[in-house]
C-alpha cells in the first residue's frame, strides 16, 4: 500500500502563512492535480477550510478526508475522520492497492511522516516569512528517487524543484 505526502516547501521549510499557501506557482498547482486526482485526500480541518475558502467547495474528483477532533463536524461530500490513522483506513476502504495522498497542513504533516512510504516534494527556491513548516526529511529514513527542476519564469517568480522520496524501511503501520 502506498501512502504518500504531497507538499510544497520553500529552503526554509515554510508552507504556509496566515491560513494559505505564501507563492504562486500554477504548474505546481497541475503537479498537484494530476497526481493526486482519483485518490482519496487527507487533509487537516484548517487547511480543508483554506482550500474551500479558495475554490468554494472541496477538491474535485478526489475523495476528500478531513482529520478533526470535533465529533460533529459535517462538510457536504466529505468523509469526516477523528485521526489520521482513521483516515487512512476510510482511504483504503474500497481498494487497497490504492495510492492516498495526505495533503497538509503543518499538523497533519508532522504526524503523517512516520505513516507514510512516499514523499513528493516540491522544493520552492527561496526563503519565505511563514508560520507553519513541514518538519525536517531524515536522510536516515528517506531516499531520493527522482527528482525534475522547473525554472522561474514570468508565470512562476521562483524556480523549484520536484523531488520524490522513498523511506527506505517498511512502515511499521498496517491498516
Ligand atoms: N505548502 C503546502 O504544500 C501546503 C499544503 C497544505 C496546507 N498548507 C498550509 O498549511 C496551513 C494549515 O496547516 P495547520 O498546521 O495550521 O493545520 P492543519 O494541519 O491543516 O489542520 C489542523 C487541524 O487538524 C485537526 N487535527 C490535527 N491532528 C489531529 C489528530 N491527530 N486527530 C484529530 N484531528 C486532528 C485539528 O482540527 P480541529 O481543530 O477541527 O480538531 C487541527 O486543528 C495553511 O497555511 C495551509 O495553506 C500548505
Amino acid at each position: 500500500m502506498r501512502i504518500s505526502i504531497i507538499v510544497a516547501a520553500s529552503e526554509n521549510n515554510v508552507i504556509g502563512r496566515d491560513g494559505s499557501i505564501p507563492w504562486h506557482l500554477p504548474d505546481d498547482l497541475k503537479y498537484f492535480r494530476k497526481k493526486t486526482e482519483g485518490h482519496p485526500v487527507i487533509m487537516g480541518r484548517k487547511n480543508f477550510e483554506s482550500i474551500v475558502k479558495a475554490l468554494g467547495k472541496p477538491l474535485p474528483n478526489r475523495e476528500n478526508i478531513i482529520v478533526t477532533r470535533e465529533s460533529t463536524y459535517e462538510a457536504d461530500d466529505c468523509e469526516i475522520a477523528s485521526s489520521l490513522e482513521e483516515a487512512i483506513m476510510y482511504g483504503h476502504k474500497d481498494n487497497d492497492k490504492e495510492e492516498i495522498f495526505i495533503i497538509g497542513g503543518g499538523e497533519i504533516y508532522k504526524q503523517a511522516m512516520e505513516l507514510s512510504n512516499y514523499l513528493y516534494l516540491t522544493r520552492v527556491h527561496a526563503w519565505i516569512a511563514g508560520d507553519v513548516v513541514f518538519p525536517e526529511i531524515d536522510p536516515e529514513v528517506w531516499e531520493e528517487v527522482e527528482r525534475e527542476e522547473h525554472p522561474a519564469d514570468t508565470k512562476h517568480k521562483f524556480a523549484f524543484t520536484y523531488i520524490t522520496y522513498k523511506r527506505k524501511n517498511r512502515l511499521h503501520f498496517e491498516v
